[in-house]
């Protein structure tokens, strides 16, 4: 049965054959599947087949040239898809794609360079919860129910279960939860977003951000609290700053004050910036009150400290002289985009 194994021969030929370019494929299907390839003549062998054998003979040539065909294809294709992978250039030892980084918002850099002043400073951070109840953000703080000292930030109150839970309104509360918790020395500052009910306008948000610090110890002084925001004033704006505190009122301090630094436009010279001061206002301060120590079980009579609490949102105004508040929450990339350089 000479064409059987002529068959069975081609179609181990083809089995094992390989080829090291597109042209030795293309060799290999003018061998086999050309006019006077080896298939074309098993074709047209076929026809002096006794009648008999055709049917068994004619369904085997046709296998073959399938599987011939299938075989050729699949080469080529291993190929093309090799010229392809050539032609796009594309190097596989390549990282992939780079993504378009986005750039830090100003007030998380201004929010940073404060937290790195104070931690120079030997300042820890300390965070806490942005929905708080009445007593962390009031109670504890010295404002007693009912004064009218609560009017000074506007609230949103949010429920009542069974105590009034709210937005904190200054992150003094976190001071207060660390005060519970904790033994003096105390050194931390506070960062976080604080929410008040006021009316959105280019210098008032229901929102902003705050760094407030907090320092607890035997003998803490006033000129402590003067010299560690001296050291901030002029590594934040420069080594020229200048600052003065004038008298003020907090629940939570006493004395307390007031800080301005110099107008860092004019030198102090006043300016429409300034309002023609020389000055400007950036911070609240003073010693803890002690009813404050007093709530949250730290002795008055051993320990004492100073609190003060700043606007990242005012600061960084200062810095960067961004004159609209709204746009620190109306993610436009083109401002956002001004800030690349600082980073
Ligand atoms: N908690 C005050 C505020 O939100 C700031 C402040 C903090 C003032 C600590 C004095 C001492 O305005």
């Amino acid at each position: 049965m000479i064409m059987l194994e002529k068959i069975k021969a081609i179609k181990e030929e083809i089995a094992a054959a390989q080829a090291v370019n597109k042209e030795a494929v293309e060799q290999l299907r003018i061998k086999y599947l050309s006019k006077k390839g080896a298939v074309s003549e098993l074709m047209s062998e076929f026809r002096n087949v006794p009648a008999e054998q055709k049917r068994e003979l004619g369904q085997k040539i046709n296998e073959l040239k399938a599987f011939v065909t299938e075989r050729i294809a699949r080469l080529k294709e291993s190929f093309e898809l090799a010229d392809e992978v050539a032609a796009d250039d594309i190097d596989l030892t390549r990282t992939a794609s780079p993504l378009p980084l986005g750039t830090r918002h100003p007030l998380s850099l201004v929010k940073k360079e404060i937290l790195r002043i104070f931690a120079g400073m030997g300042f820890t951070i300390a965070e806490g919860p942005e929905i708080e109840d009445d007593w962390h953000v009031f109670e504890s703080l010295n404002f007693p129910p009912d004064h009218p000292a609560r009017d000074m930030q506007d609230t949103f109150f949010i429920g009542r279960t069974p105590v009034d839970v709210l937005l904190r309104t200054h992150t003094s509360s976190v001071q207060t939860r660390v005060m519970e918790h904790t033994r003096p020395p105390i050194r931390i500052v506070c960062p976080g977003r604080v929410y008040r009910n006021e009316a959105i306008s280019a210098r008032a948000h229901c929102f902003f951000h705050q760094v407030e610090g907090l320092y607890i110890d035997k003998n803490v002084s006033f000129a402590d609290l003067k010299q560690v925001l001296l050291g901030f004033a002029r590594q934040m704006f420069g080594p020229e700053t200048k600052i003065r505190l004038r008298p003020s009122y907090f629940p939570f301090t006493e004395p307390s004050a007031e800080m301005d630094i110099s107008c860092d436009i004019c030198g102090g010279k006043g300016c429409g910036f300034c309002k023609y001061t020389g000055w400007v206002e950036i911070l609240g301060c003073g010693m803890v009150d002690p009813n404050v120590l007093k709530a949250c079980g730290i002795d008055p009579e051993v320990y004492s400290g100073y609190a003060f609490g700043m606007g990242i949102e005012r600061i960084t105004n200062l810095k960067y002289k961004v004159k609209d508040l709204r746009m620190f929450s109306e993610n436009d990339v083109r401002f956002l985009r001004e800030f690349e350089a600082a980073h």
